[in-house]
């Protein structure tokens, strides 16, 4: 897997490579993370063109957006160079999906409504394309009812949602309302492109995930857990599933509700986790995600009494290791084997020997120190480690961070696949 390592450091996504993107721009304060958008659509080998509403310029210039995007930034319906070069219609056909980033609450209203009073609210109404928006409001309009039942509305007609997050918002409030991070807009592309021919880009691979914390029993009633949500793994697994892999997840106890299309065997200790990991082989895929007890305890078949005497002492044995295991090298040896470190302190340093030591392709790096707030909670700061160096990831909510990590998975058999072929 090396040499497609190399180019995967490189970030290109080929789910995005020559897609047609029209973007529309309207008029909020997170139109200024456009150009952003622009430059990293345009590094995946998207090809954007603008629309900018009169909103929208307020916060960002047409010439940066024609700039970025290497195209006339399109702002006025009655323009007649810009209607005989480019009338609104062929401007909204031309192109594989419509994006609307930043969405505001009168945009979307405007969509929900049907009007058509400039360029870029034209477009939308002549299009036939597909359409995604990345709402971005105050949280009082976000949670408006007018707003949320545009929103429903929008749904019903299967226009596409990315965000919002929570979050400090321009106004000087926090709440939901924040447009989604330019990545997670990215991934939620991506996992648009991937689904709509056939059935994704890793239709013919076999993934395995593990997830969540296994328990040790002590006795029948006690074990020995950990924090561990299954969040992660979880949102792993549905990304795979969803990019058209045919998952199996090991999941340990945990609340989470299971993935659509993914079959879920539930284990509760390491041992019955490596051998459902076992009994899941061979598998293209594999990611640990889950945080495995080190040690199971010497198990009492009856409860431990409180006599008043001297505490228990627990015999421990160490657990088998699942990730170093299924990594080792042999016939059964899954094509990309990734593994996680949660770790509280020296992250990067102790992530890279844990990659060697466990012979995993590639590792990512958590930072699970009580600020991070990662253990249960909805985001998570990531390092992908692999042979080529260390990549950092902004913070994302566990979801995107699958998504993202699926997409870089997706690129890895696809280039592979490019090789041999
Ligand atoms: O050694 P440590 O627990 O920090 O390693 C973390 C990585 O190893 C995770 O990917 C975890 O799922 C995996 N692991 C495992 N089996 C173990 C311990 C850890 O699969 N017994």
């Amino acid at each position: 897997m090396n040499t497609i390592m190399r180019d995967l450091t490189a970030g290109p996504t080929p789910l995005l490579e020559n897609k047609r993107i029209l973007l529309i721009v309207a008029g909020g304060i997170a139109a200024v993370k456009a150009p952003d958008l622009i430059r990293r659509l345009r590094e995946r080998g998207a090809q954007v063109r603008c629309i900018l509403t009169k909103g929208g310029a307020n916060f960002v210039t047409p010439l940066t957006l024609a700039s970025l995007s290497g195209e006339k930034c399109y702002q006025d319906l009655f323009s007649l160079t810009d209607e005989s070069e480019m009338g609104h219609i062929r401007l909204s056909r031309e192109a594989d999906i419509l994006l609307v980033a930043p969405a505001t609450a009168d945009i979307m209203a405007k969509m929900a409504h049907g009007m058509a009073d400039d360029l870029a609210t034209t477009a939308l109404l002549a299009t036939d394309k597909p359409v995604m928006i990345a709402p971005s409001m105050n949280v009082m309009m976000w949670t408006h009812p007018a707003t949320q039942a545009n929103l429903q509305t929008l749904q019903t007609r299967d226009v596409r949602i990315v965000g919002p997050g929570a979050g400090d918002l321009a106004c000087g409030e926090v709440g939901d309302g924040r447009m989604a991070e330019v990545p997670e807009i990215i991934a939620a592309l991506a996992r648009f492109f991937a689904k709509a021919p056939n059935r994704g880009p890793l239709s013919s691979l076999k993934a395995l995930v593990t997830s969540g914390p296994t328990h040790e029993p002590i006795d029948p009633v006690r074990y020995i857990g950990n924090r561990s949500s299954g969040k992660q793994g979880h949102a792993i697994a549905a990304a795979l599933a969803e990019l058209g892999a045919d998952v199996t997840l090991v999941s340990g106890p945990v609340t989470e509700a299971d993935p659509d299309g993914v079959k879920v065997v539930r284990v509760e200790t390491a041992k019955q986790m490596m051998k459902a990991c076992k009994d899941a082989l061979p598998a293209q895929i594999v990611v640990c995600a889950a945080a495995v007890a080190d040690w199971a305890a010497d198990t009492r078949e009856a409860k431990i009494k409180k006599d008043g005497g001297a505490a228990p002492t627990l015999k421990l044995s160490e657990n088998p290791d699942i990730l170093a295991t299924l990594a080792q090298k042999g016939p059964l040896r899954p094509d990309l084997v990734i593994g996680f470190a949660a770790e509280t302190e020296n992250l990067v340093e102790n992530a890279k020997a844990k990659r060697a030591r466990k012979n995993c392709d590639w590792l990512v790096a958590n930072d699970v120190s009580q600020m991070s707030g990662t253990f249960g909670g909805d985001s998570n700061t990531v390092h992908l480690v692999t042979a080529d160096g260390v990549e950092s990831w902004p913070t994302l909510k566990k979801r995107a961070v699958a998504e993202r990590l699926a997409e870089r998975i997706a690129a890895a058999f696809n280039h592979q696949s490019q090789h041999q072929s």
